[in-house]
């Protein structure tokens, strides 16, 4: 459903707390993550992460697993060359390593393939972040199973300690362990029961009891929406994380460009005082901007009022890459 899963696109960017520098600045240079940041990773109860950035490719470890996302495969493969070297200055031994190809267009993605190791083992494996354990899964499809570019975001939703979350679009549900983690009653909303299902899965894998105070709703968000409203429904943490592009069970079609607008309308009518609101895309031609500029229209066509905030940049992504994110928080 989403665009670029990879999220490679621009995003303003925050200067965040003082961590090991990591990753190019400048954009077409190839950097690897420090062995000092890789270490503030493992003490975070962080394996989920990326491990190097290029022009047209890039590498995340999940666990012991590598994902080598590239657009050329000479890219890929002088990465590749200079990986043992790199995997010994981290003291790790990756088990496998997955190739995939950024196609030019959606329609021509594919699922991972296997460049090393045991092509016998399980596709299926979990990853952890700041402790969490998250379900993925190679063989599913383009995307496995965890965007890791909202690592930040997910650590602050935590930090909140929200009430109710209201998770639209939910994919595999990482926000709402997040928040239930801390104590959240959560709702979450996607079109794609089986990405709700692994959601549950990820639920019960934190110990968590998806049937106590959680509830998943495979629907569509813009319909979804009027109706918790209609039933006087309130949350105190809202996602909105939608695709570029997708279409429901009708064959109506949601773009981000035209619709978002809408959406934050939506999700103010659902949103109790003092609620903050993310405001998340991964289109090419939004900007964090766009997003606030829809954010104040839709609180002014609401008569609400709110501020808005970054979240830290990610040590592990250079900046400009990765999903455009803002958080508003309403008066
Ligand atoms: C990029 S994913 C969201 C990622 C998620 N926020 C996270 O961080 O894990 C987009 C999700 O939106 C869902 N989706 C697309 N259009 C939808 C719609 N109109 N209503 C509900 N879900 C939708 C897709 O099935 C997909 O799971």
């Amino acid at each position: 459903m989403k665009a670029n899963p990879g999220r490679p696109e621009a995003i303003s960017f925050q200067r965040g707390k003082a961590r090991p520098r990591s990753v190019a600045t400048k954009p077409g240079r190839v950097e690897w993550v420090s062995p000092a940041l890789w270490s503030v990773f493992a003490g975070e109860g962080t394996d989920a992460h990326r491990i190097a950035s290029g022009p047209d490719w890039w590498l995340e470890r999940f666990g012991l697993d590598l994902l080598m996302s590239y657009q050329e495969v000479r890219g890929r493969d002088a990465a590749l060359a200079e990986l043992d070297e790199r995997c010994r200055a981290y003291a790790y031994r990756p088990a496998r390593v997955f190739g995939k190809h950024l196609p030019r267009h959606a329609s021509e993605r594919g699922v991972p393939t296997l460049l090393r190791g045991d092509p016998a083992g399980s596709l299926e494996t979990e990853v952890t972040e700041a402790g969490l354990r998250y379900g993925l899964d190679f063989a599913i499809g383009y995307s496995a199973g965890l965007f890791i570019d909202q690592r930040a975001n997910r650590a602050r939703l935590r930090q909140g300690h929200p009430k109710r979350l209201l998770n639209a679009f939910a994919y595999t549900c990482s926000f709402s362990v997040a928040a239930a983690r801390a104590g959240a009653e959560t709702v979450s909303v996607d079109l794609s029961r089986r990405s709700l299902t692994r959601g549950e899965e990820n639920f019960r894998r934190n110990g968590l009891d998806p049937s106590a105070g959680h509830r998943f709703i495979a629907d569509d968000v813009l319909a979804t929406l009027p109706r918790l409203a209609r039933r006087g429904e309130k949350f105190d943490a809202i996602i909105l994380d939608p695709p570029t592009f997708s279409r429901n069970q009708s064959g109506e079609a949601f773009q981000v460009r035209r619709d978002f607008h809408r959406l934050v309308e939506l999700a103010i009518d659902v949103a109790s005082p003092g609620a903050k609101i993310l405001l998340s895309v991964n289109h090419s031609e939004m900007r964090v901007a766009d997003l606030e500029q829809a954010g104040r229209g839709a609180l002014r066509n609401r008569g609400r009022s709110g501020r808005f905030s970054q979240t830290a940049a990610l040590p592990d992504f250079p900046p400009g890459v990765g999903a455009k994110t803002v958080w508003m928080e309403l008066a």
